[in-house]
């Protein structure tokens, strides 16, 4: 037979939503379901990578043959992230992480506010996983996800740049029948161009069930890898 395009490859994935304790009873999170995450995981393996899945709260089964990492908060997954990142090839963040964490956890369930009518959470900024593995002395090739709902090549541009990316995979979060929680996905990909790194290309990978579309991204990420410029 042929032999696997992705062998001899470690590849760390994030996946799933992150929850924020606001309480012993609450927390802040996300529509993500994990299934991008998962179909990644799942297709990399069949590709004949080494697999370590981070995942946040959902439920799905863990696909064969993938080391899977639960966590719960964002500064959870950051710590799973940094054990993982020194050992892994490539590291793609497809997790729909909290960009914001409460100030302080209250011990004790918030009692309702009878006299005010409103109640007021402060909240404190998570940090950036993907941007700090990207920010490593030797970074693995890294390869992050957008959910945008408007202007997706400029948003998901700026992204690929301020986190130090190789590739950005961007959906539009506002389709019908793609995006989170959804069995199909389309994603168009950004990564600088050959010719001239100050340009963005871009590749658009069509709607279809989302672990034929991992599969085509994770065929795609394997020339941009190769391609590389060392850095
Ligand atoms: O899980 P599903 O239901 O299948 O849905 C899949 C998905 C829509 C969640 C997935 O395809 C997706 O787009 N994931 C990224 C969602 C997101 O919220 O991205 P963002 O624009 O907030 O973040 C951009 C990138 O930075 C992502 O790679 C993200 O993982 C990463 N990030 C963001 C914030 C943070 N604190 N740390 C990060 O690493």
């Amino acid at each position: 037979g042929t032999s696997a395009l992705l062998s001899g490859l470690h590849v760390a994935i994030t996946a799933g939503p992150t929850r924020e304790a606001i309480d012993p009873v609450r927390y802040l999170s996300n529509h993500s379901s994990g299934r991008m995450g998962f179909a990644l995981a799942e297709a990399a393996v069949a590709l004949g990578a080494r697999v370590t899945l981070i995942s946040g709260p959902v439920s799905l089964a863990t696909p064969v043959g993938v080391e899977r990492i639960d966590v719960i908060s964002a500064l959870d997954m950051l710590a799973a992230a940094e054990r993982v990142a020194p050992h892994c090839d490539w590291f793609i963040g497809c997790a729909a992480v909290a960009d914001y964490r409460l100030a302080r956890i209250s011990d004790h369930k918030l009692k309702k506010q009878s006299d005010h009518g409103e109640l007021t959470l402060n909240l404190i900024e998570n940090p950036d996983i993907i941007a700090t593995v990207a920010a490593r002395r030797s970074p693995p090739w890294t390869l992050g996800f957008a959910a945008e709902t408007r202007e997706l090549a400029q948003y998901a541009g700026d992204k690929l740049r301020r986190k130090g990316l190789d590739m950005i995979a961007a959906n539009d979060v506002t389709a019908p029948g793609v995006g989170f929680g959804a069995e199909d996905n389309a994603l168009t990909l950004y990564h600088r161009s050959d010719a001239d790194p100050e340009q963005l290309a871009s590749h658009v990978l069509p709607t279809r069930h989302k672990r034929a579309l991992a599969e085509a991204l994770l065929r795609y990420a394997h020339d941009r890898y190769r391609a590389r410029q060392p850095r």
